[in-house]
């Protein structure tokens, strides 16, 4: 009897070993979870298939080498995994960002050490999950909330602008008759580089006020490559002008979109303008047209050529008066954003070091 007992506790080990092998199995190759596991020696001994993939690493080529060596070419306090992770320094739920061929993860990491029954160490774990759709979401939930505090004050502002200079430019074209019947020549040009100042702040402050919303927008159904035809003579003048070469992939049969026209070509000469603007040195600037492989929007590229936005820029590029231009102003992106996302339909950008892609989707019936 005693030997049967002794059989039958040997059993519900190996089940209970099996189960936990099949546990780490399994662990190890779950797309949602990166793990790494680290030996005392700080060796890599196994990692997982979503590790090895966000992380831009090939297992083969990585497997039981040193953590040093495996990250050496990451500066330190970009690495994931840190010595003092084997002092016994437990980690949890730490937010890092991570960069593999210029896309950008947002990581959420927990590690700790691994003991064996003697409270020996045998080594460490790093697990991760990719939150990189979560951050993006929080970040632009924040954008939009002072994106509405800002454009409340603006288009405040600008209203209170706008009056005043409606009856400075009034006054300045009499100004102006009167000059020319008295033959005034260098005082009309006075005038006339006052009348183009003014026409540059009225433009500023309608920017303001597309911030502020107060504009009825015209929902209608329209079809996006005859709202691009409208606007292309434009976009190919400021190519000409600097030396830009232009590209217009015309896709037929799109389904029409619903969306305001007017706010539609601001959008599009917006994107276009800064892809315009990015290409200094000349370059191709591309616009192609698609249906979302799910069919429920067009997606709308522009694509250049030009230099692409640095990594510490991306994120805040569509956060208005962010500008790195000495002329600009900083509200083209964030009155594109907000005209696209009162349609129903997001901008997202693109840029892989080489090169930069905005895609406007609009939803389509
Ligand atoms: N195609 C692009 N290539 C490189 N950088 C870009 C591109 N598009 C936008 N950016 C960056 O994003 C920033 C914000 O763009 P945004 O259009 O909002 O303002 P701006 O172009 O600087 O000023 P404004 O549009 O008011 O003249 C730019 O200053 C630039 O740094
Ligand atoms: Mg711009």
């Amino acid at each position: 009897m005693p030997h049967y007992l002794f059989l039958l506790d040997d059993l519900e080990e190996m089940s209970e070993q099996n189960l936990l092998q099949r546990f780490s199995g399994t662990f190890l190759r779950d797309v949602n979870l990166g793990v790494l596991l680290i030996d005392t020696e700080f060796r890599l001994v196994d990692i997982s298939d979503m590790a090895c993939r966000v992380l831009g690493f090939h297992k083969e080529s990585i497997l039981f080498k040193r953590i040093e060596d495996i990250f050496a070419s990451i500066p330190p306090e970009h690495r994931l995994v840190e010595r003092t992770l084997l002092d016994g320094r437990i980690v949890r739920n730490h937010a890092v960002s991570w960069m593999n061929n210029q896309e950008r993860y947002e990581l959420l990491l927990d590690s700790n050490l691994l003991r064996d029954n003697e409270d020996q160490i045998v080594g460490a774990y790093i697990i991760f999950k990719d939150v990189t759709n979560l951050r993006s979401l929080e970040a632009q939930v924040q954008r939009s909330d002072r994106l509405a505090m800002i454009g409340q004050i603006a288009a405040g502002t600008a209203h209170e602008i706008r009056n005043p200079l409606t009856s400075i430019k009034g006054f300045l074209q009499v100004l102006k008759k009167t000059f020319e019947s008295k033959d005034m020549a260098k005082e009309q040009g006075y005038i006339d580089v006052m009348l183009d100042e003014i026409n540059r702040v009225n433009e500023l402050v309608n920017e303001f006020l597309l911030l502020g919303k107060p504009k009825n927008v015209l929902l209608q159904k329209i079809d996006v490559s005859t709202v691009i035809k409208g606007i292309l003579p434009i976009i190919n003048n400021e190519a000409i002008l600097h030396k830009v070469h232009m590209n217009y992939e015309e896709s037929s049969g799109l389904p029409p979109v619903i969306a305001d026209q007017e706010l539609l070509k601001q959008v599009f000469l917006n994107i276009c303008k800064n892809g315009i603007e990015a290409l200094t040195d000349g370059g191709t600037l591309t616009i192609v047209e698609k249906l979302d492989p799910d069919g429920r929007f067009v997606n709308i590229e522009v694509h250049d050529t030009g230099p692409g936005i640095p990594v510490y820029v991306i994120d805040k590029i569509f956060d208005p008066f962010f500008t790195t231009k000495e002329e600009g102003t900083g509200l083209g992106l964030s009155v594109c954003q907000r005209i696209i996302h009162d349609m129903g339909g997001h901008i997202r950008v693109s840029s892989k070091g080489y090169g930069t892609t905005f895609t406007v989707s609009i939803p389509c019936i």
